[in-house]
């Protein structure tokens, strides 16, 4: 019996700045609390680099490509595409992806960035999904990578106590043994809500905007609904579901999810108290926690889920 092609994630990997900013130091530069953010939010702290440090989104994403690579015992030639989900890149061009290219020292790969902000991980994996289901590619990089510290206004509460830098890497590769793999994604967009979350690109006030309450309010919605959409491409039920990995950047969010999908805490992957909001790094870091203490065997059935600035969102249903 022959099998399809399908895409599957074989490894992830991670990096992020070593040095961490508690809720504690915020209270020093915010008119903020610990108390506030911590029942507001569930972040207790996160890793951002010192202001001016010159540390690379890029290099970060390389140092994640690699760990991952390592992890599945593959070299960087063997990598034949490299996605990279990013909103805070070092350049316009060369893209983040083709950087990290370079970084890690791969000379064959197909190399780009997708712009969909804290949706990014996902909108890439789908890309990456396509291009291996089509034979297109065999192996890929799908690199979450972001230096949120940059974006923010340092002195804008409703903000910057929610971000975090890092990035996270998962290695793909073609697969005809089964029906292990990425099962079904989702994506959509809604532009007419581009301005309830906004980093521009010109002009004097660089930073990140958010009308926070509008964003939550959409984000719960269109996160249950891309997941019960991309479930049923999957043709699976929300009780087939062993891990619940979504975008890390409210815990009333998240838990709001759960508790629409009647999904126990314990299906629920969460790390957003050690790392604030990574945008496009949340879900891989989430996976890499997941998987690191074991949640991850054989055959466990994950779904991915996150939104951003667009609005951009989507669900990805993988068995692995
Ligand atoms: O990853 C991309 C997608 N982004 C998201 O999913 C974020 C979605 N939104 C949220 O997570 C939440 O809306 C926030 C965490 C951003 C804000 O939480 P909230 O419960 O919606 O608070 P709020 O904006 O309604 O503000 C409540 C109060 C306000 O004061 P008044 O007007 O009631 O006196 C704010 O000024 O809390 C005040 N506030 C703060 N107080 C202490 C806002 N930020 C802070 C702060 N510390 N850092």
């Amino acid at each position: 019996m022959t099998h399809q092609r399908i895409a599957r994630i074989v490894s992830v990997g991670s990096s992020v700045p070593e040095r961490i900013v508690t809720n504690k130091d915020l209270e020093k530069i915010l008119d903020t609390s610990d108390e506030w953010i911590a029942t507001r939010t569930g972040i207790r702290q996160r890793h951002v680099f010192a202001p001016g440090d010159t540390a690379r989104a890029y290099e970060l994403g390389g140092k994640a490509a690699l760990a991952a690579l390592s992890s599945a015992h593959r070299s960087p030639q063997d990598v034949d595409g490299i996605i990279c989900a990013t909103f805070s890149p070092d350049f316009f061009f060369p893209s983040t992806a083709c950087k990290i290219q370079q970084y890690i020292g791969n000379s064959r790969a197909c190399a780009f960035d997708v712009s969909a902000a804290c949706a990014g991980f996902v909108y890439a994996l789908s890309i990456a999904d396509a291009m291996i289901v089509s034979g297109q590619c065999k192996r890929m990089l799908v690199v979450g990578a972001e230096v949120t510290s940059r974006t923010v206004d340092w002195t804008d509460r409703g903000t910057c106590i929610l971000f975090g830098d890092g990035a996270g890497a998962v290695l793909l590769e073609e697969y005809a043994g089964g029906d292990r793999g990425i099962l079904a994604t989702y994506l959509n967009s809604n532009g007419a809500l581009g301005d309830i979350l906004y980093l521009p690109a010109w002009g004097e006030k660089r930073f990140m905007k958010m009308n926070g309450n509008e964003v939550y309010k959409h984000a719960v919605r269109l996160m249950v609904e891309a997941t019960e959409l991309c479930l049923a491409k999957a043709g699976l039920s929300i009780d087939m579901v062993d891990l619940l990995i979504p975008h890390q950047a409210n815990i009333r969010i998240i838990n709001a999810i759960a508790k629409h999908m009647n999904l126990p805490s314990e299906k629920v992957v969460t790390n957003l108290d050690r790392y604030g909001n990574t945008s496009s790094a949340s879900i891989p870091l989430a996976l890499e926690d997941a998987w690191k203490d074991g949640r991850i065997k054989d055959g466990t059935v994950a779904v991915f889920t996150s939104l951003g600035g667009g609005l951009a969102w989507g669900s990805a249903v993988v068995r692995f």
